[in-house]
Order: C-alpha cells, then sequence, then structure tokens
C-alpha cells in the first residue's frame, strides 16, 4: 500500500495551478467514441481512473495516444463491443460506455459495475431512461451486494459485481425522459446514446454538475445539437460528430479540496486558474471566518485564525454543497473552534472517513445521514483511505494534527488527484511518501 507522512501545524502558503477535471474528462472520453475524426484532449488530468479508461477504450479497439496531459483519441476501427469484468471493475464509470456504445454501434455488453465504498450505486435510471430511448438490454441473474472486509477495496468491487447487461440498440429513437432523480451517470449516459440517434431526446430533471456542462460543449463542438435550460436538456439527434481539439477545464473537487486544506491548515492559497463553479463552498469558506479575493481566473482565499465551524451544512445535486466535498470538509470541521451538523443527502454510506478521523482524536457523532462534528485539537496517527475522498480528507486532518501522520491506501488517492504528495509540497507543506 502506497503512503503518504503528512507534518502537522504549518499553515499553507503558496499558489497552484488545479489539473484537469476527472469527473469532466471521464464522459468526455466516453464520448470520443462516438462520430468520426480524432479527438485530441489537452489538460487530461493523469490519474488513475482516466489511464483505466484509456485501457478499456483500447480493448475496444480505439486508438490511443498520450503525451504528458495530451490524449489523442482514434475511435473510427471501433468494432468491439464487449467490456470485460476484470476491466470494467477497476472504473465505475465504465458504465458510460453503455451509451456510448449504444450510441456508435448499437450494441454493448457490459458487467453492472455494482457498488463501491461509498455505497450501493444502482444503475436503475441509466436502464430505465436507455429503455425509453428503445435500447432493449438483458440484466444476467443479479447478485448481491456484499462487502468482504477480508478483501481490498478493487476486491470488494469485484465481489460486489452483478450480472452481465447485454443490450441491443437496433430500433432506438429519441425520447421524452423525465429522471426521477438528477442522476450524473443517468444524464450522461443519456446524452451519449442520443446524439446520434434519429429524432429529439427532451431530459427533464437533468443533472446541473458542470461536468454535464462540459460533455454537452465538447460535443456541441463536435457538431452535436445539444442545448440545456436550467434541468432541461434538449438533444437534436442524427448528427455525426466530428474532430475536435478540446481543452479541460480545472477539477472543481480538486480546488476545493485545496481551499479546504487551506482552511484546515489556517493558511493562504492561490489558485491560478480557479475554475468558478464552487459558490456553494465559497459560501460556506466565508461563513467559517475565511477571506476570498477573486480576479479573473485568480482566486486567492486565506483563513487567518482556526475556522468557525458552521452550525448546519448538507450535501446536494449541483448548485448545492458537493458530496464530494463532504469528507473533506469533516476534516476542516474535526479542528475548527465550536460543532457542526453534515447531512449526507446523496450517498448512503458516504460517512467512512469519520472512524479514521476519530482515531486522529476527532470527536464525531454518526446519526443515520447526519454527522455531529465538535472541533478540537487533532493528534497524529496512522489511518487509512476508505475511499478517494476520504483519503484526501485524512490528508486535511494530518496537515493540522500534532506531529506527523501516516496515511495509507493512497492508491485510492492516486485515482482522482494528479500527485497530492506535489501538490500540498507546493503549498508549503511537509510531505513524503512511502512506496
Ligand atoms: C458522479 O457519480 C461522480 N462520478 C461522483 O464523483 C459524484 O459523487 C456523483 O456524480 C454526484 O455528484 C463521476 O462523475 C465519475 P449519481 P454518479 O448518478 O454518476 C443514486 C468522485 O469522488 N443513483 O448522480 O455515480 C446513487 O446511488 C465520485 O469523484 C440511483 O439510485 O452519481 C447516488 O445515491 C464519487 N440510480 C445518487 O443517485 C441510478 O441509476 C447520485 O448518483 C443512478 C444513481
Amino acid at each position: 500500500m502506497k503512503s503518504l507522512k503528512i507534518k502537522g501545524g504549518i499553515p499553507l502558503k503558496g499558489e497552484i495551478c488545479i489539473q484537469g477535471s476527472k469527473n469532466g474528462v471521464l464522459p468526455i472520453l466516453a464520448a470520443s467514441l462516438l462520430g468520426e475524426g480524432p479527438v485530441v484532449l489537452e489538460n487530461c488530468p493523469v490519474i488513475g481512473d482516466v489511464k483505466d479508461t484509456l485501457q478499456i477504450m483500447k480493448k475496444l479497439g480505439c486508438t490511443v495516444w498520450r503525451e504528458g496531459d495530451v490524449v489523442s483519441v482514434d475511435a473510427s476501427s471501433v468494432r468491439e463491443f464487449v467490456i470485460e469484468k476484470e476491466e470494467a471493475v477497476r472504473i465505475r464509470s465504465s458504465v458510460l460506455f453503455l451509451g456510448a456504445l449504444l450510441g456508435k454501434i448499437k450494441k454493448a455488453v457490459l458487467p453492472q459495475p455494482g457498488g463501491c465504498a461509498i455505497g450501493m450505486r444502482p444503475i436503475d435510471l441509466h436502464l430505465e431512461s436507455l429503455r425509453q430511448l428503445g435500447a432493449v438490454i438483458e440484466e444476467e441473474n443479479e447478485g448481491s451486494w456484499k462487502e468482504n472486509p477480508n478483501q481490498d477495496q478493487r476486491e470488494t468491487q469485484v465481489s460486489a459485481q452483478t450480472g452481465m447487461l447485454t443490450a441491443d440498440g437496433t430500433h432506438m429513437h429519441g425520447a421524452h425522459i423525465r429522471l426521477r432523480f438528477p442522476s450524473v451517470g443517468a444524464t450522461e449516459n443519456i446524452i451519449l446514446a442520443a446524439v446520434m440517434l434519429p429524432g429529439e431526446t427532451i431530459v427533464e430533471q437533468a443533472a446541473r454538475e458542470p461536468e454535464i456542462d462540459q460533455l454537452c460543449e465538447f460535443l456541441n463542438l463536435r457538431g452535436a445539437k445539444i442545448k440545456r435550460e436550467k434541468d432541461l436538456i434538449r438533444i437534436k439527434g442524427g448528427t455525426v460528430p466530428g474532430p475536435v481539439r478540446y481543452r479541460m477545464k480545472a477539477d472543481r473537487i480538486v480546488t476545493g479540496t485545496y481551499l479546504l486544506a487551506a482552511a484546515a491548515s489556517r493558511g493562504t492559497v492561490m489558485i491560478r486558474n480557479f475554475p468558478q463553479e464552487l459558490d456553494a463552498l465559497l459560501y460556506l469558506l466565508e461563513k467559517m471566518g475565511g477571506d476570498i479575493y477573486q480576479e479573473e481566473q485568480k482566486l486567492l482565499f486565506s483563513m487567518p485564525h482556526r475556522a468557525h465551524a458552521p452550525a448546519f451544512v448538507e450535501t446536494a445535486p449541483y448548485p448545492g454543497f458537493p458530496t464530494d466535498l463532504q469528507s473533506p470538509l469533516m476534516a476542516v470541521l474535526a479542528g475548527a473552534d465550536g460543532a457542526g451538523v453534515i447531512k449526507e443527502n446523496v450517498f448512503e454510506n458516504r460517512f467512512r472517513t469519520a472512524g479514521q478521523l476519530v482515531r486522529m482524536g476527532a470527536q464525531i457523532e454518526i446519526d443515520g445521514s447526519c454527522a455531529r462534528v465538535t472541533g478540537c485539537k487533532l493528534c497524529s496517527n496512522t489511518v487509512k483511505a476508505p475511499d478517494l475522498r476520504g483519503g484526501a480528507a485524512l490528508a486535511l486532518a494530518a496537515l493540522q494534527a500534532d506531529g506527523v501522520s501516516t496515511i495509507t491506501g493512497m492508491e485510492y488517492v492516486e485515482r482522482g488527484y494528479e500527485d497530492l504528495a506535489r501538490d500540498l509540497r507546493m503549498l508549503g507543506a511537509q510531505v513524503w511518501e512511502e512506496r
């Protein structure tokens, strides 16, 4: 297991350029299968999830080149439509290839992604929507979601794998879909399937996350005709997306992580390429006593004293407070002045970081979807990343704890952060890695 050692008590001070967006690039890579002509993506983050996705694309027949942060994809010779379990289990967002393959070659066979550390994560909304578009999807006998505590998370995902999905899109057509919940992935799958279909597709109560806007912008630059008015998306089908060179925007969750790191360490951080889509976080940081100064693409944030705990914060689909910043926020509250309650409304099992924070002296009581955090002085310890964002949260706790903390399981964090140690060092932290 890869681990990180962090010396606490040093306020972060420095400036940083944020990596490209993980949750922006994953659906865009799936969309690169569609249409004709090469796709070139600039500022593509060098992270585990991208590596695993490119691996799947190569197996499907794509030609893929990577030079630094530029990824080129030529999907013109894609004929394969089967994604095997061992590839798909490595990355949940492989489910987006269901919509992309149906859109491109009207066929797809892939495993149901199964649950993971933060919840069951069913795909019923994906399947219902694609069936409304005329896809015929067979679900192999469902397995049961179980977690084997003796397995590491990747194996758990394998044990959580249920059956294979076999989809036929021969008779697909546009449709009017109203999502029961603004699922990010289901919205993306609908767009991926509908762009090339005959007829118009309308999606009501679509997810409003900025990553959806990036997907639509990417496809429209390739000739698609997608319009969004708040949570209504209109896709004029029948287009064949062409070649494009597209630059990924900065990752808003990585940005939020480093702003919360500044709050945790009572530091000052300048973000050179601030992505602008973090109003809910900025509002909260000011309430906690932070100072924010924005100028064009730059944002300067400082927390010159111990953060004041907000009485209540709840996560919600965009533009609400992002669930992906819930555990990093919990780490800040663990060392803040006062007590506050965090309510997690999006995932049913996303408080796993609390147990590790308690091992650092945090005072956290969980009651269903609420966590009550009473700020106190944290102490260093050896803790284990429970999931991607939980691992980053533990680094934020280590920044404010007395002494040197060790965080194991950093393979998780590498799925979404290019190089957490590099970035924290750039901001003045004392961090070193152990393999
Ligand atoms: C995306 O996951 C992100 N992943 C997640 O980021 C993020 O937390 C989530 O959106 C919410 O913002 C990527 O973009 C790759 P959802 P996704 O479908 O699409 C339930 C990270 O740390 N649901 O909006 O899976 C689901 O169980 C990751 O970067 C159904 O019930 O999120 C969850 O409770 C973690 N049925 C809720 O909706 C469905 O068919 C939100 O899921 C689909 C979802």
